[in-house]
């Protein structure tokens, strides 16, 4: 391969990336996703530079998915929860982040419940951040594993369109797709209760429908979300039965759809509410190809901001 860099030196949105970027971490990733499937599945490219995964909100697989990673890539490894943390005795962020970088940490992983938190670090810290999902606004690397995960099944993003099905209003995996799949020349659309969909959404070149049956018959791909309960202060639906009824997705549905749908979702599932059991775990999911991917994108991602820029090679 060529030698090649990303155009910034965070990963702070899908936002801040161009279409070569993306093809690069694609790249990229196919060679990490050729290494993880060695019977030694470790290679040296990070040896020597430290990552801290700062944690700030829960997580099972964004937080397990890069700490996987980056030991797959030699790197030394250090996490912090703000559970255990002296954030709880009042400590702000920036003295947290420039306490653990004085222990000399090359890159920081992100996690924070505020939309903006990894952009303020990159203002005031040296180290390359990674936004880890900031609050309502982006979970990049989710974005990425989805498309990547997508292309392996339909290579031509221009011939395909997909459907985000489900709460919108609060999901930075939504505005992280959309700009994700945009960018590669996909059509997409976004499907929900009128509650749940942003007013000015059809600004993001996206289509809308507030009709769970049309927007799968449209569509090639559903990428189904989680109800997010814990950022909605208001109701937005009256019930989770009902959400249910109108917008889960189940099999009696797909089988009365024209042609198959294939199913994504970034988890954690609600099983049962956007999306039910003999769905999520039949042979039209990816659910679990997106998890085995993410590892590799973000071994991907890790790779090509640590090494030196003028001398990014796989
Ligand atoms: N998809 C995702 O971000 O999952 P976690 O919240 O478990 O990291």
């Amino acid at each position: 391969m060529a030698e090649m860099q990303l155009s910034s030196r965070h990963l702070l949105g899908i936002k801040y990336l161009n279409h070569p970027d993306l093809e690069l971490i694609f790249e990229t990733a196919d060679s990490f996703k050729e290494v993880i499937n060695r019977p030694i599945k470790k290679v040296p490219s990070l040896r020597d530079v430290t990552i801290a995964n700062l944690f700030f909100e829960n997580s099972t697989r964004t937080r397990i998915s890069f700490e996987l990673a980056e030991k797959r890539l030699s790197a030394d490894v250090v996490n912090f929860s703000s559970s255990a943390s002296s954030v709880k005795k009042g400590e702000t962020l920036l003295d947290t982040v420039n306490n653990i970088l004085s222990m000399k940490v090359d890159m920081v992983v992100m996690r924070h419940p505020a939309p903006g938190a990894p952009a303020f670090l990159a203002e005031h810290i040296d180290a390359h951040i990674i936004n880890a999902g900031d609050g309502t606004h982006e979970h990049p690397t989710q974005a990425l594993l989805d498309a990547f995960s997508i292309r392996e099944h339909f290579p031509d993003f221009k011939k395909l369109k997909i459907v985000i099905v489900g709460d919108i209003l609060h999901s930075r995996v939504a505005l992280s797709n959309i700009f994700c799949l945009k960018k590669l020349g996909a059509q997409v659309m976004v499907c929900g209760p009128p509650t749940l969909i942003p007013k000015h959404i059809e600004s993001l070149g996206v289509l809308k429908s507030y009709d769970i049956r049309e927007a799968l018959e449209w569509a090639d791909v559903a990428n189904i979300l989680r109800i997010q309960l814990e950022r909605q202060e208001i109701k937005y639906f009256p019930s989770l039965r009902e959400y249910q009824q109108y917008f889960g997705v189940n099999r009696a549905l797909l089988d009365s759809l024209k042609s198959e749908v294939m199913i994504m979702h970034p988890g954690p599932i609600n099983r049962g509410v956007e999306l039910d059991s003999d769905v999520a775990d039949s042979d039209q999911s990816i659910i679990l190809e997106q998890v085995e991917n993410g590892v590799a994108v973000r071994m991907a991602v890790l790779y090509l901001l640590a090494a030196p820029r003028s001398t990014t090679k796989v």
